[in-house]
């Protein structure tokens, strides 16, 4: 039954829907923008992180990327999509995480608690030296971060990307993979040349949602299955280190 309060709540949704500039144009997907998603992104246009939303990036299941304005700045928008997104992959995920104790159980608290892993996670990754875009802030299931790009448009994946050195981009990736274990003490989880932008001659290493800390359960095997994917992608381009010989030196044998 409706309420009053429902319908207040509903008055101050539409006023949102044509007070977001830029939002009338986003008809990507209707269902992108539900109550929560506009309370979010009004909360964060209300308090100048972003100044007005722009076309997609890129639209997925779990996600949609938008580019958006902050004062003359682009930054990227990572919306999750609250309806679609994978909740029940995300909730074994999140319970096994000591940072996400004390989440509720609802769709919505399991993706906005997804969300703030993602903007903590790229936090630690960027506080131990690696390149990954710099996250500003959240709120409830929108993420913004720096937008990696330059006047040409956003960076292309690794799979798209034109480079000389394969040697030195696959060296580089490797070491990312390193540092996030030894220093950021995290394992990215879903490393793919999708999830690797490259850019002003370096990797990028982006959507971390999934990223655990080295205490979470799936942590070797996640660390195993990056290494795989990336010599996956390497091994006609250059030489590659033996997946077991960098599980050898990051976490023992104990692991294989
Ligand atoms: N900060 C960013 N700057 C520029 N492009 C981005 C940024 N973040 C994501 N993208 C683009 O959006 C795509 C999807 O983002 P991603 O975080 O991988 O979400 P999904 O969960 O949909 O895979 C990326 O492959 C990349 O092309
Ligand atoms: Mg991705």
């Amino acid at each position: 039954m409706r309420d009053r309060q429902t319908d207040e709540f509903d008055k101050k949704v539409d006023e949102l829907r044509t007070k977001i500039k830029g939002l009338d144009q986003l008809k990507v997907r209707d269902d992108v923008f539900d109550e929560y998603t506009l309370l979010g992104l009004y909360k964060l246009l209300s308090k100048g992180w972003i100044t007005a939303m722009g076309g997609p990036i890129s639209t997925g299941k779990e996600a949609n990327v938008y580019l958006a304005d902050r004062d003359g700045t682009p930054v990227a928008v990572k919306i999750y999509l609250t309806r679609t997104a994978n909740f029940k992959k995300m909730q074994d995920y999140i319970t096994a995480d000591r940072r996400f104790i004390n989440i509720g159980k609802s769709r919505r608290d399991v993706i906005f608690a997804w969300t703030r892993k993602e903007f903590s996670n790229l936090k630690r990754a960027e506080e131990s030296g690696i390149l990954v875009p710099h996250p500003l802030v959240f709120d409830r299931n929108v993420l913004v971060m720096d937008f990696l790009g330059d006047e040409h448009g956003a960076f292309p994946q690794l799979r798209l990307a034109e480079y000389e050195d394969a040697q030195a981009v696959y060296d580089e990736i490797l070491e990312d993979i390193r540092i996030l274990w030894r220093k950021a003490k995290l394992v990215h989880g879903d490393l793919s040349e999708y999830n690797i932008l490259y850019g002003k001659g370096h990797p990028y290493l982006i959507d971390m949602g999934q990223a655990v800390t080295l205490d979470h359960p799936h942590a070797p095997g996640f660390l195993k299955r990056d290494l795989e994917q990336l010599n996956r992608f390497f091994s006609e381009q250059c030489s590659t280190i033996e997946v077991s010989d960098t599980l050898d030196e990051l976490c023992g044998s104990s692991l294989q």
